[in-house]
Formats: C-alpha cells, structure tokens, sequence
C-alpha cells in the first residue's frame, strides 16, 4: 500500500504554515465550484456577516454540524464560554434553513467533567424553536477505557427538526446482521432465533448505528492530517434521510470536507465553513480529486502530493492502527 501519510496538522504547526502557500482561500473568501454549486468559505462560523456571505440567499433543508467538542483534540473553554459560541452558530444556522428543516449536530460528552458539554447543549437548545427529534449514538468498532471503567465507544448525534421536514426512512435500512438473539419463531417445525433466519434488506438502523466504520488509514477515504474525521457512511446517512435531491445543505464545520463530499455524491449542493485555510483546501481537493479519480480519500497518502516535493513531510507519528476519529473522542 502506498505509505505517504501527512502528521495530524493540529500537532504539526511548522508544517501547517508550509502547506498554507499552498491553500486557495485566505480568510473571508468563498470557493463558488464551478461544476456542482457547492460553496466552501473560510470564515468563522460565529460571524454573522461571514456567513451571510456563505449562504447568500440559499436556504438549507438540512443543516449538519460537527463543532470541536470542547475536549481532547481541540482547545477546551469553560463550558458556559463554549455553549455561548454554540449558541451563535445554531442562531445563524437557523436564520439561513427552511421553515421545514432538520438540523443534526454532533457532540461529545467528557465522563471526566460531568458529561460536558452534551447536557449544556442540549438545556441551550431548548431557548430555539426546534423540536428535539432523535438522540443518536454511533457505536465505534473500537474505544478507549481503562480496566477500571466502561470502555469508551461512542459518539453522540442530536437531531432536532423545525417545522415539518422531509424524512426518508429508506435510509435508515441497513443489511447489517441482527445483532442480539430472541424473537424464537417455528419454522418448518423446529425453533429458530431471528439471528439465524439471517439477514434481511429492512433492518432499521434506529438510533443506535452498528453498522459505521470509524475511518483509518486503511480506508480508502482516510484523508491524512485530518484528526477528527467523520465516515462517510454516517454523513451519507443523514442526507439520504433529512433532504432531497436538489436540497442545500450547510455545514459549518468541513475539516477534511466529509459533508461536501457526501453532497456531492447524493445530489444534494453543499454550503460548508471552516476556519482553517489549509482543512478548506483538503476539503475542495478532496471533491476534486473524487472527480478525477472516483476515490473518496487518498488512503495511505495526502492532499498535498502534487504541491510538495517528495520526502518533505516527516515520517507520520501517530500510531496508524488508530482510526482518526478516535482523536475526536473521549477516553
Ligand atoms: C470536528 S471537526 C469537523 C469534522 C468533519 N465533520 C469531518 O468529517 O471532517 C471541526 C472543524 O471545525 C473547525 N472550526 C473550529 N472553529 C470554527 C469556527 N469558529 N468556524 C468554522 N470552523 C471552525 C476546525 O478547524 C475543525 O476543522
């Protein structure tokens, strides 16, 4: 397998700043894609006038935000000082959706500070004229955890719809196995368990989602450099269920551009934030490349192959059997 993989770019400040020469947006501009009419702006999401210039005067079916989780990977603030950003951003989101729209935000929760900021979110929400909808958890292959506590392995996702959204149960189906034994039933005469009667086409994912790979290097769509990555199973889910062809849907969080990509694949235009230069540029090269190659990532290698002379990254550090959204969790 090629093995060419960039550093975490949170951990690698000397080779961020390399990279940003090589970044197209500079802070307050917009990529306007010329083929699909997605838009990807480096702007602080926080910003009224910034966003404004973000969406123009496109409404989102569907808004999906992924924040920094006040923990672990990203620099952590009191947690009334976070919940106060938070609330800016769900603020704005709303005044540029539909009256009929869902709004899905991912968020987690550190058991080492009494779940923060999941329960302050969610008491904030309530001041918005948004129904709570569903309180997802993706299950992840693998956690974290000592021998003295649960191990760590999920990752929160709240739902909340205002008005009267379109909601596509399809997607909820999955072929993944039943997972726990029960529900006896005769057939031809002998007892059998709904896990051997196998699978079936109709199994609703519900809100507990088994069936998610956290992504890795391995992965085709791994996006290297990138440490809080969400797989595209997930994001692909909650557009097939929450919009319709021809929808916008916003963004304000793109890191390694999941959404965008997502977007694209369904039919649905992409209006998508970031603060940082060089995630906005792996966000548009990562639609680009998809174009060009049909790949959803680069694996094992980088964005910034055709930009840097071979040999210039440094051998990556981090221990690749780690999925990289691991780094966005708690353990
Ligand atoms: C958890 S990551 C999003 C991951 C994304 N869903 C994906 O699949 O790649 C959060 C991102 O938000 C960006 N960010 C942080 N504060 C921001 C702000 N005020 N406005 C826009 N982006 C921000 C960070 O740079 C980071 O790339």
């Amino acid at each position: 397998m090629h093995k060419n993989p960039l550093p975490r770019l949170d951990e690698s400040p000397e080779l961020r700043s390399r990279l940003l020469e090589h970044c197209r947006l500079k802070r307050g501009e917009v990529w306007i894609d010329p083929v699909g009419g997605h838009r990807v702006a480096c702007i602080d999401c926080s910003d009224s006038q910034a966003v404004a210039t973000l969406m123009g005067d496109d409404l989102a079916t569907l808004a999906l935000h992924d924040p920094p989780y006040n923990l672990v990977a990203f620099e952590t603030r009191a947690v009334g000082e976070f919940v106060s950003w938070c609330r800016r951003w769900v603020e704005l989101s709303l005044d540029h959706m539909r009256k009929d729209s869902s709004l899905y935000v991912w968020l987690g929760a550190d058991q080492r500070d009494h779940f923060q900021p999941l329960p302050d979110f969610m008491l904030m929400m309530r001041d918005f004229p948004v129904q709570s909808r569903s309180f997802i958890t993706v299950r992840n292959q693998r956690g974290y955890g000592t021998q003295r506590n649960w191990m760590a392995v999920r990752q929160e996702l709240l739902y909340y719809v205002r008005g009267n959204p379109v909601f596509n149960v399809e997607a909820e189906y999955t072929d993944i196995p039943k997972a726990l034994k029960g529900y006896y039933k005769d057939v031809g005469g002998q007892k059998t368990e709904n896990t051997e009667r196998g699978r079936g086409e109709t199994i609703r994912a519900g809100n507990v989602w088994l069936d998610i790979q956290q992504v890795f290097y391995r992965m085709q769509e791994n996006v290297s450099g990138c440490y809080a990555q969400k797989p595209l199973k997930s994001i692909a889910r909650i557009i097939e269920a929450s919009s319709v062809r021809g929808d916008y849907v916003v963004d304000f969080f793109a890191h390694s551009g999941t959404t965008l990509l997502a977007c694209e694949m369904a039919g649905r235009k992409c209006l998508t934030a970031e603060l940082d230069p060089v995630f906005c540029e792996i966000t548009i090269r990562r639609i680009e490349h998809f174009r060009a190659t049909g790949k959803t990532g680069w694996q094992n290698g980088h964005a910034f192959e055709d930009s840097l002379p071979a040999g210039a990254v440094a051998p990556d550090t981090h221990n690749e059997n780690e999925p990289a959204a691991f780094q966005n969790m708690l353990f």
